[in-house]
């Protein structure tokens, strides 16, 4: 009984003397920083976050914290970071969003960075301009035009196997399959159905210990994710060293997908990418390129299954390019300019249940922000969620109403679904187009009651409906 009682006391003291020891490295020679709670040691307020998540608010998160510390910043500690700033509202966005490379720089959790190891994300400064600007000539709107009628064939192709003919549908897993198999088509010409569902699979226990603490130890989520890492980098190098044969031997087109442009087409400086650049590339942007569309999608297909008036008028739109078009012909760029409410409408979308939770950055020297320090070293963090819901920006906030997005649209950085500033989203037009295209091809076919009206809807790390939003079809 005395040896239990002592050890309580020894292990308090412990958790105690951590507590100190974190405040005291925190605050070290920082009088001023934001005002805000460090949390346990170690795990900070990452519980508090992930739940917060979990549950489907994870604005509570950040809107609590606001209210009680300071509306402009406060600060925290989440996955394995003592000191973390988030900054909050238009002004906040704009002040990370316009000072990279110059006080801060981008930045991902350590999880992040062991599991995608060198590749666009996790390269900053100069080295990460060049890598960005050498895949945005594939990712560009123009370059991006010529997949619009590969983009329609698979959508296509998908709603005829797995929607036409049903009754019910859940369109979480199903639009998700979609975008993975349009990702895995343009990204590396995966097209073979058994290998990219194998290659879906492990993909979800990867995506699911990205956003963790990174306890590589045999149960956790992060162990699990870095074996399927390794088993999808083990798959993109066999394709990498088919297609550089292919190449060699003119055997394939130096266009025919973002593999083939990577090996091919050096940086403003001169360099080729490494081998194991390119398959953590194409690692990267199958994960960045293909969860987040599929879960606006999602939403999307939820939101005007309760919206009729909303569907209706979407329909309208789309109606017009589908009797315009000749029978068999695929849409083009002109379509895609044509459906200016239906991108209001994915846009509204985006702003309630916005794809990405947040990301950081990280300061390169001490600066003052609202009048608090942020230390060097210290990681910022910034939400959509602080703006997207703020009646001041968003009038009536909660209503969904695609107006908002005519003619100028919300004022700057309120509405960053995707980001902003040097490290924006790369994807941003990618996502535009196949969720278009895929819309386009879901109307022209059916409209849809949603099952289960009050579904829970996860934030995991991106919005997911609990129980994979199951729909009934309604065929024109
Ligand atoms: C609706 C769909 C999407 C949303 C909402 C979204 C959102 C975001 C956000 C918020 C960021 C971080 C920006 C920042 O830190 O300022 C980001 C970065 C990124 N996204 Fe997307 N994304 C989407 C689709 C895509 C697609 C389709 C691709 C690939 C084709 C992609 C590739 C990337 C990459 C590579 C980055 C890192 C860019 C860098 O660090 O320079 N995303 N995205």
């Amino acid at each position: 009984m005395e040896l239990l009682f002592l050890s309580i006391i020894f292990v308090a003291a412990l958790i105690l003397s951590c507590i100190v020891l974190l405040k005291y490295k925190c605050d070290r020679g920082h009088p001023n920083l934001p005002p805000g709670s460090l949390g346990w040691p170690f795990i900070g307020e990452t519980l508090e976050f992930i739940r917060s998540s979990q549950k489907g608010s994870p604005e509570s998160f950040i809107k609590d914290r606001m209210e009680k510390y300071d509306n402009r910043v406060f600060k925290t500690s989440l996955l394995g970071e003592p000191g973390v700033a988030v900054f909050c509202g238009a002004t906040g966005n704009k002040f990370l969003f316009s000072n990279e490379n110059k006080l801060v720089v981008t930045w991902w959790p350590k999880s992040v960075n062991k599991l995608f190891q060198t590749c666009l994300i996790t390269t900053k400064g100069e080295e990460g301009r060049r890598m960005r600007k050498m895949l945005m000539t594939f990712l560009n709107p123009e370059a991006l035009q010529r997949y619009i009628g590969t983009m329609d064939t698979i959508a296509q192709q998908h709603l005829g196997s797995h929607w036409e003919g049903k009754d019910v549908v859940k369109v979480f897993p199903l639009v998700k399959m979609f975008t993975f198999q349009l990702a895995c088509c343009l990204f590396a010409t995966i097209t073979e159905d058994e290998k990219i569902a194998r290659l879906s699979q492990v993909f979800n226990v990867f995506l699911k210990g990205i956003i963790e603490i990174p306890l590589n130890f045999l149960g956790t989520r992060f162990y699990r994710a870095v074996k399927a890492a390794n088993m999808i980098r083990g798959e993109l190098q066999t394709i990498l060293e088919q297609r550089k044969v292919d190449l060699e031997h003119n055997n394939a087109p130096r266009t025919q997908d973002l593999l083939s442009h990577m090996l091919v087409t050096p940086d403003e400086s001169g360099r080729f990418l490494t081998e194991k650049e390119i398959v953590n590339n194409i690692l990267v942007l199958l994960f960045a390129g293909h969860d987040t569309s599929g879960s606006t999608i999602t939403m999307l297909v939820k939101y005007l299954g309760e919206l009729p008036h909303v569907y209706d008028k979407l329909f309208t739109e789309q109606r017009e390019i589908i009797v315009s078009k000749k029978p068999g012909e695929l849409l083009n760029w002109d379509d895609i300019g044509k459906m200016k409410y239906s991108w209001n409408v994915v846009s509204e979308v985006m702003r309630l249940s916005p794809p990405v939770m947040g990301t950081f950055r990280e300061a390169i020297c001490d600066f003052t922000y609202a009048g608090y320090t942020i230390p060097k070293g210290w990681k910022m963090y910034w939400s959509p969620f602080s703006t997207h819901k703020d009646s001041d920006f968003f009038p009536d906030s909660t209503n969904f109403d695609p107006s908002r997005f005519k003619g100028e649209g919300p004022s700057p950085y309120t509405y960053v679904p995707f980001g902003g500033g040097p490290r924006m989203c790369i994807g941003k037009e990618f996502a535009r187009l196949e969720i278009l295209v895929f819309l386009h091809n879901l109307v022209k076919r059916f409209n849809w009651d949603i099952l289960f009206p009050d579904e829970k809807i996860e934030i995991d790390p991106m919005p997911t409906p609990a129980k994979g939003l199951p729909i009934r079809l309604r065929p024109h």
